[in-house]
């Protein structure tokens, strides 16, 4: 590819950062105009089975997933789920379990989520139980697979650094997590039926560990916990509302991921005024 060619095919995907699109949904462009209306599926509740539109088994049903989330974000359109009851069968284990101890129980006895079967190990958590800060990332890679702990590997190691400069640490001060439990092949971005699945244990355990924050590591963790379609470069640095199934909300900063800041270091910058934002918080709450 000629140089000039590359410059700008680098600049437009610079200039769609920038704009929020931080994100690939698929590998060709849809030109979604030039499509035909889809075509209606609602089912009304309580019609009489004739007047029921029909679904095949081939379309996923658009799911609508009760998450309270802050009035000022864009919310994420219902999840076209396979198997609804997945998450239905995630939630309702989750909402039994009392405790910490209890709810890795339950996920790691849990059979409904697909990425198990190709996982080495469930990772659950690191740190402290009940820590002022819960941090929140993506999935696990190739070394958390290994270990069994999150953010071990090259990434994990740079999180601890950074939270090391404000003088906080995994055996003290964090407790380190997850959206989801097992590592999805190749690393890829774990699908929304994964997502919503494993987001009803995850959100159970921010009830059950209390943490006084949480630090919402990269795009996918931040879209999935504020149920929101707004990319990681309008959340970074933003505190939001997580609001709990149990009454109960938790401020959230959400931030990049530490491995982008491995690509990208000149973002380090913003992560570090994060960083201080949470150390603020956390000696406003007086907790520091
Ligand atoms: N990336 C994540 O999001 N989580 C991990 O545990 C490791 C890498």
């Amino acid at each position: 590819m000629q140089t000039n060619v590359r410059d700008e095919i680098a600049a437009l995907l610079r200039w769609y950062v920038e704009q929020g699109l931080d994100e690939t949904i698929g590998e060709e462009p849809v030109d979604r105009f030039a499509l035909p209306p889809p075509a209606p599926v609602a089912v009304a509740v309580g019609a009489p089975e004739k007047a029921t539109p029909r679904v095949t088994p081939a379309a996923p049903v658009p799911v609508a997933i009760p998450r309270p989330t802050s009035p000022s974000l864009p919310p994420r359109a219902p999840v076209p789920l396979e198997s609804p009851q997945l998450v239905e069968d995630a939630r309702a284990l989750a909402r039994n379990c009392g405790s910490v101890a209890e709810l890795e129980a339950a996920i790691r006895a849990f059979e409904g989520c697909a990425l198990k079967r190709t996982a080495k190990n469930t990772v659950f958590a690191d740190g402290i139980a009940g820590a002022p800060v819960m941090v929140i990332g993506e999935a696990p890679g190739a070394d958390e697979d290994r270990q069994g702990k999150p953010f071990v590997g090259v990434s994990g190691q740079l999180m601890d650094r950074m939270f090391d400069a404000i003088g906080m640490n995994r055996q003290r001060d964090l407790y380190i997590t997850n959206i989801i439990f097992w590592r999805p092949p190749g690393n890829r971005t774990p699908t929304p039926a994964e997502q919503a699945i494993c987001l009803a244990f995850t959100r159970r355990h921010i009830e059950l560990a209390r943490p006084k924050v949480l630090v919402l590591a990269g795009g996918t963790s931040a879209k999935a916990i504020l149920d929101t379609t707004e990319g990681i470069m309008r959340l970074r640095g933003k505190w939001m509302p997580v609001q709990l199934d149990d009454g109960s909300a938790v401020p959230a900063l959400p931030t990049f991921h530490p491995a982008y800041l491995l690509r990208t270091p000149a973002s380090k910058r913003q992560s570090w005024i994060d960083l201080l934002a949470v150390d603020k918080r956390l000696r406003e709450l007086g907790v520091r």
